[in-house]
């Protein structure tokens, strides 16, 4: 068979999911909503399982280069439960965040469900001004608290001030309990990859949400990935208990994401109380 020959075979024989994977690697496809969320799927194989299986994940916010160790037996051991890996969820939160500098600039932030804690270190290098890093299991706030010690042996100078015992701390924070938190007077929560309401309610975390934001003008910062339920869609779910508090629910358009760290199942919402 000549090569003209193959290629024309190859045209008409190709797998329809093959097919699709290379229009989407060809830039000069159709800009439909379809191809770009295909395009950003098929981006997204570079980033998102890419150090799901290292022993320290690396992530890099403006320029600046840190890891956090992961403990890889975690979950199926339960000695973790689902918080000591880094999710890709929190990968689009930061470079979210990393893209819109002045959401945290100066902030007072709290992180609900930190797990490893790499969504606090990075708010911190982002520029908040202090960071209150919290998960409700007892494993996970000490992964936290070793990670935030590993990072300040890799960091140096200016930067490393930014995780002096004032600014940074960690905590066990168990959703919706009374706490001391919400006397904190946070002014951005940020919650990476915890609506998943096949392991945890939802109510607990609409609950701890409408507790922190206590000024009309804090926002809750969330990134949700989307996990298929059969009964019920977990942020129909999730608007629907913040709305019985007085709460609102905005999914950001994807134009504000990082275009490199976004793909379509993966949201990010602003909660702030309404007026
Ligand atoms: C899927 S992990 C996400 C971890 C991290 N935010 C990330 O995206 O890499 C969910 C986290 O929520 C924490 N969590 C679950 N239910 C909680 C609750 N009721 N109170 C506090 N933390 C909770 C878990 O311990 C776990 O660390």
């Amino acid at each position: 068979m000549s090569e003209q020959e193959e290629t024309a075979e190859f045209a008409t024989t190709t797998h329809p999911t093959a097919k699709a994977f290379f229009d989407a690697l060809d830039t000069r496809s159709s800009s439909s909503r379809q191809s770009l969320n295909l395009r950003r799927r098929v981006q997204s194989l570079g980033w998102r399982n890419r150090h799901s299986q290292a022993k320290y994940y690396p992530c890099t916010v403006n320029g600046i280069g840190f890891s956090v160790k992961q403990v890889q037996r975690g979950e199926v051991d339960g000695t973790y439960g689902t918080g000591a890996t880094v999710w890709p969820a929190a990968l689009v939160l930061i470079k979210y965040l990393e893209r819109n500098p002045s959401l945290l600039q100066g902030k007072k932030v709290a992180d609900l469900g930190s797990g490893t804690g790499i969504t606090s270190v990075a708010s911190a290098l982002l520029g908040a001004s202090i960071v209150i890093c919290t998960d409700g299991e007892d494993s996970v706030v000490q992964l936290a608290e070793s990670n935030l010690q590993h990072v300040k042996q890799e960091l140096t100078g200016d930067v490393l001030q930014s995780f002096s015992s004032e600014k940074f701390s960690v905590q066990r924070y168990w959703w919706g309990d009374d706490s001391m938190m919400g006397h904190q007077d946070c002014e951005v929560i940020i919650v990476a990859d915890c609506v998943l309401p096949k392991l945890y309610p939802i109510a607990p975390l609409v609950q701890a949400i409408d507790e922190l934001l206590v000024s009309p003008t804090s926002v809750a910062i969330l990134s949700y990935e989307h996990r298929y339920y059969p009964d019920y869609h977990p942020r129909s779910k999730f608007e629907e208990l913040a709305t019985q508090r007085g709460l609102l629910v905005e999914q950001i358009s994807g134009t504000k994401l990082d275009p490199v760290y976004s793909v379509d199942d993966i949201e990010i919402w602003h909660v702030t109380r309404r007026e």
